[in-house]
């Protein structure tokens, strides 16, 4: 028999893959809600915990220990929700594999729902949707609600495949590992956005649907969204606009160099407010915009590899350093176009930062962060 038919039989091996950070309070109600599908389906419930502080792995042992379906995978270090989906995905032994947040915002009822869509349907992928016509929609600000339509409607223009698709951000879906799993295993894991990573890549291979989800506050915590995260939705939705030809990571730091040029040209017209020349006012202008480049980059582009105390210092004495060489091409090439061909203040400091800017993120990231 087909173990992909229809027919509700335990054979089906479901996998469900729940990361986990700091979630401790909530293990326990998450398994409690899942564990009535062992009556379908042959059940393995997959933690994917990064080194949470709280005991979130010692709960989930526990738990193992009661309820043999549990599995735990226990990452040293936070690699991030992204990394932590696929590696959870990529382990999963069930025919068919559902992710979904571990603190109670999606309901255990879902799972069924969205498993009896994949088989009926024969889709390769389905969506938990909060923005599905029949969704409920409880656990959102109002603030936050209104952002992530506009990141989906932004998500969409750049996913011309997927036009019909409502939620491009969900943290819930069903898949089949055996259609996804090549796309899986190219998902870059800089991101919190896994699924819209993955439809990317996909670039409408995938046969996609959608079911309505509940989205219910939080039972306990936090959430892990913050800036860095919102961050790197920007440069995702970006690389793949730019048809994912230039590397992320190099977006990231273009996008802080824009941010530098503000700081450059502002510290600039302070200082020759406060009655020093172009070229006096120059010098310490470039060094603060790269001072605020290095601040900005060690918490966004290379968070990873961040930078923290003393090593803070010495990064940025070994940024000034690498930068320095652009930063003295920078100033001449700012000199000389403001003295040669324009008296235009803002045209003489874009030629000196567009001719550092590649120099830069490549030795910047050799030489301070230590990743090639
Ligand atoms: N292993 C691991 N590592 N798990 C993580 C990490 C991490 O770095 N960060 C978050 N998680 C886990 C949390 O413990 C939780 O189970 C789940 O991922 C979702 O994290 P939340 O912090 O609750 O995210 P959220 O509610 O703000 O965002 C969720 O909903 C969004 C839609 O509003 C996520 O599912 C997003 O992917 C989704 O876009
Ligand atoms: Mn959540």
């Amino acid at each position: 028999m087909n173990p992909l038919s229809p027919p509700q039989s335990s054979e089906l091996r479901l996998s469900v893959v729940l990361p986990t950070y700091n979630e401790r309070q909530n293990i326990e109600s998450v398994v409690n809600g899942l564990l009535p599908l062992v009556e379908q389906f042959s059940l393995e419930i997959l933690f994917v915990d990064d080194d949470s502080e709280d005991g979130t792995a010692e709960e989930v042992r526990r738990l193992a220990h009661q309820y043999p379906v549990i599995r735990l995978i226990r990452r040293v270090g936070r690699a991030g929700l992204s990394s932590a989906i696929k590696e959870g995905i990529l382990d999963a032994t069930g025919d068919l594999v559902v992710v979904m947040d571990c603190d109670g915002q999606h309901e255990p009822a879902t799972v069924a729902c969205a498993v009896k869509r994949l088989l009926e349907s024969n889709a390769d992928l389905v969506i938990g949707s909060r923005f599905h016509a029949e969704a409920r929609i409880h656990g959102l600000s109002d603030r936050r609600e209104r952002n992530s339509t506009l990141a989906n409607s932004i998500a969409r223009f750049s996913l011309p495949h997927y036009r019909r698709l409502t939620d491009y951000m969900s943290g819930f879906f069903a898949m089949r590992p055996e259609a996804a799993l090549p796309l899986v295993r190219r998902v870059d894991v800089n991101g919190f956005k896994f699924l819209y990573e993955l439809l990317a890549i996909s670039g409408g291979r995938l046969k996609v649907e959608e079911v309505p989800l509940t989205f219910q506050a939080r039972i306990a915590g936090d959430s892990k969204l913050d800036l860095a995260i919102v961050w790197d939705l920007g440069v995702s939705i970006l690389h793949t606009l730019l048809l994912r030809s230039v590397p992320r990571r190099a977006i990231s730091f273009a996008l802080v160099g824009c941010s530098g040029v503000v700081v450059q040209l502002a510290v600039n017209s302070l200082l020759m407010a406060f009655g020093l020349s172009f070229e006096q006012a120059l010098p310490p202008a470039v060094v603060v915009a790269a001072t605020s480049n290095y601040l900005i980059n060690n918490a966004l582009t290379f968070r990873f590899q961040r930078q923290q105390g003393l090593a803070l210092l010495r990064g940025l004495l070994k940024f000034l350093v690498v930068a320095s060489l652009p930063v003295l091409a920078n100033v001449g090439i700012a000199s000389a176009f403001y003295s040669l061909v324009s008296h235009d203040t803002l045209f003489a400091q874009l030629a000196g930062i567009v001719v550092v800017f590649v120099w830069n993120y490549a030795a910047s990231s050799r030489f301070v962060w230590n990743s090639p």
